[in-house]
């Protein structure tokens, strides 16, 4: 984790940028993402996936007056949240094609991430957090959130304020049961493209383009 700071920040902006992330970074939910169960692309962790998305959007937003910092840093934050490691694992497996982990991941993030940090979504913008969130993949589709069953692997659920931003959120550009759409605000355009930057950088071989689609990698034990 150390060696990615490193490799984008100065000392000054590394301080500034961890006093951001502090209550997710060090949270157990995030450290547990740290950790070789979760592996994202490749073989880096999911937490290393999350931090490289968020150092870039945290240096693409210093820049720019017209975004809120500390919101877009959120939520790159929690854009993957997920609950269960999503390659070779059964228990992953779903009955319906768009419930898939692809589809499904992002709508999994936002009801973890409400749960897990309620300060963050009682003291930022709940619709730009959350929209963000939703919307990460895009040029992906995302699952719609409706009263099917997702087959969700959150152990807890949502409700008010948040659930009915999720449910407008994944009904906007809506076929069936996906939405394809971008976030309706800069901060979460801002993920999205630092999302896919860093997924480029690490999907760099044919094997890992097709563990993407298959949740299968074939590299691992
Ligand atoms: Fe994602
Ligand atoms: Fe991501």
């Amino acid at each position: 984790m150390d060696e990615l700071l490193d490799k984008y920040l100065s000392k000054e902006e590394k301080e500034d940028f961890l006093s951001i992330i502090k209550p997710i970074f060090e949270s157990e939910e995030f450290k547990l993402r740290s950790t070789d169960k979760y592996t994202h692309h490749d073989s880096i962790t999911l937490g290393e996936h999350i931090l490289e998305v968020a150092i870039i959007t945290y240096l693409k937003c210093k820049k720019r007056k017209d975004v809120d910092l500390k919101t877009a840093v959120y939520i790159a934050m929690m854009h993957d949240l997920y609950t269960l490691p999503w390659q070779n694992n059964p228990d992953n497996v779903v009955k319906y094609f768009f419930n898939k982990h692809g589809f499904r991941h992002p709508i999994e993030a936002v009801i973890n991430a409400v749960n897990w940090y309620p300060e963050i979504f009682n003291s930022y913008d709940k619709e730009v957090l959350i929209d963000g969130i939703v919307h990460h993949m895009y040029p992906m589709p995302v699952r719609v959130y409706n009263d099917k069953d997702l087959e969700l692997r959150c152990k807890d659920g949502i409700d008010g304020e948040n659930e009915q931003i999720l449910r407008d959120s994944t009904n906007r550009f809506r076929i069936g049961d996906i939405s394809l759409c971008r976030s309706r605000f800069k901060e979460g355009r801002i993920v999205s493209m630092a999302d896919k930057k860093v997924t480029r950088i690490h999907l760099r071989n044919a094997n890992s383009l097709t563990q993407a689609f298959t949740g299968r990698n074939r590299n691992l034990a």
